[in-house]
């Protein structure tokens, strides 16, 4: 088969004839397990990196990599979702659709801009040749409202610049003080370094490469994915996703990490990142994290990530379905690191609350929290103590399965574990992972939901994000003075279903 006709079968079986099982089958994932109830997830197959994050025309427009016609890797498309409020997604189903030549096998991550009166939408086109090599467009599309986008019929970027690989993808687009427009975009030169490349345009139409953003002397990874730029208190913030990232520069356990830097200033025109060789952090320091996207809309700056990893199988994939995103969070810096605070909306899901407080000295002491135990729910406390305590969540005691949070009040450090926390997956990357804070005290503040938890510590110094899925009656909350003593204080709420 021709690969226009391969692309023209494959555009076929999602949108005519299967379209009614298609439709039975979306009907059916939504009551299959683990499906998430306020966290956006894909109505069928794989969902993966958000996309084209953008504030237009007074509303937020989010869109993410799916795959609706596999729940494991497979034809990437674009899905697109429209918010007032960053809770409430309307879904406006596909978006973009890998039906050209130069998207023939992937509509691959990109980002979108308000200009003028439409939202112009700016992505990496994967084509794959007939010896399998590959090919790299970057592929302009316009959007306005309640209209299908308008793709370009010839890509914008045509191709990586001499020097680099065909890993060229990504495109992160912002508009500049003087009313140019800018890219940066994650890229692979020859000898198999990752790095990224910043290009100008007048219009958004006609782009030139300005040179090569890299804040490194020394090789970081083989390549960049999903890298941003943006401005927090007049500090640059460069976010990457180096695959290959040597774990002496900046310990991780995921298969790729999610990154940051922060630089005193930023020269375009030199491509300067002060200082160089800045410190490295991770994003997210849990197990279920990638490519996230900003976006700096007025006075705020809102990440999104993707709650999941490439290269790990996820157990609601057998139903047909897989992945979903991160809730929004706001993004602030503070002494040279990010803090990342759930966005201020999402106390809009809240139900009844319940405070909880409580205080332990005997060790092995057991405290069960009066709350629900429904699974969708918001827990925030702060714990003071010495020696060592564990909060369990979505507990089933009789069969020993929880999410454990263990705190060590006497070093800092924080632990979460998901061994036991209901079906095992993605276990050879690790089955626990770890951040610290000022010992003494802590913040937790929790986000569970049918199938994920997002955990930001003392007001999001540090977040760890991840899936889990419990298999049994994991109904309970606990708090368990292993040593010393621990006095905890909160809220607990339930909060509502939003999901379509
Ligand atoms: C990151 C990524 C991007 C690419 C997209 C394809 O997860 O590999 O680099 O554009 O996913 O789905």
């Amino acid at each position: 088969m021709s690969r226009k006709n391969e692309v023209e079968e494959r555009y076929r079986k999602l949108e005519d004839a299967d379209i009614e099982v298609w439709k039975t089958k979306i009907r059916t994932i939504a009551h299959a397990p683990w499906r998430q109830t306020y966290h956006i997830q894909p109505p069928i197959g794989r969902l993966g990196d958000p996309n084209g994050f953008s504030f237009f025309h007074n509303q937020w427009h989010l869109f993410h990599q799916w795959s609706p016609l596999s729940p494991t890797i497979g034809l990437a498309y674009w899905r697109h979702l429209v918010s007032q409020d960053l809770i409430n997604w309307k879904d406006m189903g596909i978006s973009i659709r890998p039906d050209c030549p130069y998207d023939s096998h992937g509509a691959y991550s990109g980002s979108a801009l308000t200009i003028g009166d439409k939202l112009t939408i700016l992505y990496t086109g994967n084509v794959r040749d007939n010896e399998n090599n590959r090919h790299a467009y970057q592929i302009r599309a316009d959007y306005r409202d309640g209209e299908p986008v308008d793709k370009f019929s010839k890509p914008v970027i045509f191709r990586q610049p001499r020097g680099y690989t065909a890993h060229f993808r990504d495109p992160k687009m912002w508009k500049a003080a003087d009313g140019s427009y800018y890219l940066v975009i994650g890229a692979q030169t020859n000898d198999e370094e990752g790095t990224s490349l910043i290009y100008r345009s007048p219009d958004a139409g006609e782009w030139h490469c300005v040179g090569r953003l890299n804040p490194f002397d020394k090789k970081i990874g083989y390549m960049w994915e999903c890298p941003n730029l943006f401005w927090l208190n007049e500090k640059p913030v460069f976010l990457f996703c180096p695959q290959g990232l040597d774990k002496s520069l900046c310990h991780y356990q995921n298969v790729y990490p999610s990154a940051y830097v922060v630089g005193q200033h930023l020269d375009l025109k030199t491509m300067r990142f002060n200082p160089v060789n800045p410190e490295i952090h991770l994003v997210d320091k849990g197990f279920d994290f990638y490519a996230p996207q900003v976006v700096s809309n007025a006075d705020r700056t809102v990440l999104v990530g993707w709650m999941g990893v490439p290269e790990v199988n996820y157990p609601t994939e057998k139903y047909g379905w897989s992945g979903c995103l991160t809730l929004p969070r706001e993004l602030k810096l503070s002494g040279g690191k990010l803090l990342q605070q759930p966005v201020d909306e999402l106390k809009d899901l809240r139900g009844f609350r319940r405070p909880v407080s409580g205080q332990m000295e005997e060790p092995g002491a057991l405290s069960i929290l009066p709350v629900p135990g429904e699974p969708a729910f918001e827990l925030d406390l702060t714990l003071t103590g010495t020696g060592m305590t564990t909060l369990n969540l979505r507990e089933d005691r009789k069969q020993n399965k929880k999410l454990r949070i263990r705190l060590n009040f006497e070093n800092g450090l924080i632990e979460v574990d998901r061994r036991n926390s209901g079906v095992l997956f993605g276990e050879k990357f690790g089955t626990k992972r770890y951040a610290h804070f000022s010992s003494g005290k802590v913040r937790l503040h929790i986000f569970i939901d049918q199938s994920s938890f997002e955990l930001f510590v003392d007001d999001g110094s540090s977040v760890l994000s991840g899936r889990f899925f419990p298999d049994g009656e994991q109904v309970e909350t606990s708090v368990v003075n292993e040593s010393g003593t621990v006095i905890y204080s909160g809220n607990h709420w339930n909060l509502k279903n939003v999901s379509e």
